[in-house]
Order: structure tokens, then C-alpha cells, then sequence
């Protein structure tokens, strides 16, 4: 595990698009794994101005989201699938076809995981998935008590996270109370990870995350085990390493 810690939110903007530039570059026809939450709301900016500026093609590329609430219709103000087609997709030359998230309106969200995870395989696996973290240690949605193997499937969100994310609706009880989410065993499956992380409000789930015991209890920790996690923190959100 490759910790950073830069000076702001922006550095880390800049670096993670300098992983995911590289990438493209090399391989235009990747496959990423994207995020959602406030955190890759800068490095989305960033990779967007480098469209623009000539410099890089999403073109080519496959995408797969982490998670998506169940209950919020796809084209809800604060579905994971507007946040992405607002924030990203539509701003660049991606082909919509080839940008996945899970189906949050689905009936069966249980098959909804197992399409999901059949999807991935189909497409050869992700090369390079982009991460934020929870301030309670979760990654995508895996709450605290996930299990280490766990793939895409139903997961009820903790009150910790709905409150974190009551900012985004009108009110806490608007937050959905479950979403679909991929498993710490489908991250831990990718080839190349990238977490993210600014604030003092992540300084501890970032220190369980580095230093802390492999835990169900922070499901972050689970990257100590893949070969190959960079994690970019600003100084605040290192402050407890
Ligand atoms: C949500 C997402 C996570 C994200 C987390 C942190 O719960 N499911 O993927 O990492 O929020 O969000 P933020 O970056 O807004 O702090």
C-alpha cells in the first residue's frame, strides 16, 4: 500500500487524474471503476478539462459504478446514475453504452448483483477503480461488518452514513435505507486501486484504514491486503497517521 499525503484537495485531483490519464493512454479501451460521494467530485473535473483541452479520449473505455440506492428511480436528482451522467459522462466523450452502474430499481436485487458481477467478468475485470471512504471505514457501501469476501449485492445502509449523506436531500428521511453495492471481494478483484480521502473528517477512518487490524469492523482495511492501492490523503486527512 502506497500512501501520499499532498497539500489539498486539488493535489489530489491532479494525481488521480495523472493515474487515470496514464491508463487511457496506454490502454484507451480500460476499464474503470468509479465513484460517487463528494471526494472524486475534483479528480471528475480534472479528467473533464483534460478532455477538453485534447489531451485525453474516454472514447473507448468501459465504466462500472460501485453502488446505487435502491428505491430512487434512475433518473432521481440524487441517484448515483444523474451524479455520474451530470458530473462526468455527459461532459466528455463517453459512450453511455459502455457506463454501468447497478440498477437500483430493479425487482430482484439480488439477481441485479449476480448480472452485475457476470457484466465485470464479461468485460475482463476492472483495470483501475477510483475509491472514496466512509467516515465510519465503509468503501462503496460495504458498512462496517461486510464481509472481506462479499460481491455486488443488497446492503441496508448504517444511520452514520445516511446522516453523512442527508447533505445531498432535503431531509435525512429522503436518504434511502438500502443500496446495491459492489462487495469488498469484487474491489478486491480489480487490478489497480485509488482511494481518495481530504479532511480532518476522514483522519480516523483513515488511520484504521493504514494502520489499524484487517477488520470486517473497518471495511477499508481490506485493501491492505491488494497488491497494489495507492492512497491519496491530504494533510488533514492524515493528521492521525
Ligand atoms: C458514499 C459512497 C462512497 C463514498 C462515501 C464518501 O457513501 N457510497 O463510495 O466513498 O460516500 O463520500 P464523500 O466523498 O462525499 O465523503
Amino acid at each position: 500500500m502506497r500512501v501520499v499525503i499532498l497539500k489539498n484537495a486539488e493535489q489530489i485531483s491532479c494525481r488521480a487524474a495523472d493515474v487515470f490519464g496514464q491508463l487511457i493512454q496506454a490502454r484507451p479501451a480500460a476499464v474503470l471503476g468509479l465513484a460517487t460521494g463528494g471526494t472524486p467530485l475534483g479528480t471528475y473535473r480534472e479528467l473533464i478539462r483534460r478532455y477538453r483541452a485534447g489531451e485525453i479520449s474516454f472514447s473507448q473505455v468501459t465504466t462500472f459504478n460501485l453502488d446505487e440506492y435502491v428505491g430512487l428511480p434512475r433518473d432521481h436528482s440524487q441517484s448515483y446514475h444523474t451524479f455520474m451522467h451530470e458530473n462526468l459522462f455527459s461532459q466528455a466523450d463517453f459512450d453511455t453504452d459502455n457506463c454501468h452502474l447497478p440498477d437500483g430499481s430493479c425487482v430482484d436485487p439480488a439477481q441485479a448483483g449476480v448480472d452485475y458481477e457476470q457484466k465485470i467478468a464479461a468485460a475482463g475485470g476492472i483495470d483501475l477503480q477510483l475509491l472514496g471512504i466512509g467516515t465510519d471505514g465503509h468503501i462503496a457501501f460495504n458498512e462496517p461488518g461486510s464481509s472481506l469476501a462479499s460481491r455486488t449485492r443488497l446492503k441496508a445502509l448504517t444511520e452514520q452514513t445516511r446522516s453523512d449523506n442527508a447533505r445531498f436531500f432535503e431531509s435525512i428521511d429522503e436518504v434511502p435505507r438500502l443500496a446495491i453495492t459492489m462487495g469488498i471481494g469484487s474491489i478486491l478483484d480489480t487490478q489497480r486501486i485509488v482511494l481518495l480521502a481530504n479532511g480532518a473528517g476522514k483522519a480516523d477512518a483513515v488511520q484504521a484504514l493504514v494502520e489499524g487490524p484487517v477488520t470486517a469492523q473497518v471495511p477499508a482495511s481490506a485493501l491492505q491486503l491488494h497488491p497494489h492501492v495507492t492512497i491519496l490523503l491530504d494533510e488533514a486527512a492524515a493528521t492521525k497517521l
